[in-house]
């Protein structure tokens, strides 16, 4: 398994194959690996030759300073369990400086609008980081293909656009998200839930799993209304917000249209850890 810390070397490393007309697929990642990133490594191993995965809790992307502090940093264990998938896997587990140089500057960019909504709403400057961190990575690897989890659906979103207003020469694919027995999302966060919070966490998968049905025959109003009531009866989980989008804007529907497809998302707290999860309504 080989381990890049340099950008230089990671580049050299990358181009030798591309020369040979080989392509690399990417799996841009923050650690704390499960097996939700082993299916998009898979995934990218099953259609390029060669497979490169980024290991890099950015800081660009943290509005919030005990979060960043407190995010899972497990590189030695991720490097292990990508070693169970293939031995071939290239990772590139840059340092600050080496992906920012001396000063980690926030590009800022224009999303149409898909920035402002749900994570945009809570987490301000979050998407200008994602897209900073991201396209830097694709400016380093130059993949032909990159994998992200339909988990970020927003940040899957949001990267499409990034590639499309910048000419990056990336094809962007999305994958299905990886669910624990129990029904809760996989995310790096999971491992730092206390037992309690860990039994509650489910219920956000439920909740969507229910509002899909009511969906069926209420409006999205209605909907809301019966979410935000459940979370409100809830003991452990706080709800940050609940909205049933548009999937091409991400703007809130106001009135069901046969011809339009819609998810559904959730953020929610689980004491101080901030979970999130959508489903496919329609
Ligand atoms: O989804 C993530 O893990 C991160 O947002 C990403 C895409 C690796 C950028 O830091």
């Amino acid at each position: 398994m080989t381990v890049f810390k340099d950008k230089s070397k990671i580049q050299k490393h990358i181009a030798h194959y591309k020369a040979q007309g080989i392509t690399v697929g990417f799996v841009p990642t923050m650690g704390a690996l499960h097996y939700g990133h082993l299916s998009l490594v898979r995934e990218a191993l099953a259609n390029n030759a060669l497979c490169v995965v980024s290991i890099f809790v950015n800081p660009t992307q943290f509005d919030n300073a005990e979060d960043l502090k407190k995010y899972p940093r497990t590189l030695d264990k991720d490097v292990k369990l990508l070693e169970t998938v293939s031995k071939a896997i290239i990772i590139y587990a840059p340092s600050v400086e080496d992906l920012y140089g001396a000063d980690t500057k926030v590009e800022h960019f224009n999303f149409d609008g898909l920035e402002f909504e749900m994570e945009g709403r809570f987490r301000t400057g979050h998407f200008d980081g994602v897209a900073t961190v991201v396209k830097r990575l694709f400016e380093i690897v130059k993949p032909d293909q990159a994998y992200f989890g339909e988990k970020d659906y927003q940040q899957l979103a949001i990267i499409k656009k990034l590639t499309e207003k910048h000419n990056c020469p990336v094809q962007v694919k999305g994958w299905k998200i990886h669910r624990e027995e129990s029904g809760l999302a996989m995310s790096s966060r999971n491992i730092r839930l206390k037992p309690d919070y860990k039994r509650a966490a489910p219920f956000i998968y439920k909740t969507l799993q229910a509002a899909k049905i009511k969906f069926g025959t209420k409006s999205a109003k209605e909907v809301t209304e019966w979410v935000e009531k459940q979370f409100a009866q809830h003991e452990l989980l706080e709800l940050e917000y609940f909205s049933i989008a548009d999937i091409k804007t991400l703007k809130p529907v106001k009135r069901k249209s046969k011809t339009k497809t819609y998810r559904a998302f959730i953020a929610a707290y689980a004491d101080d850890i901030r979970l999130i999860d959508n489903i496919a309504l329609n």
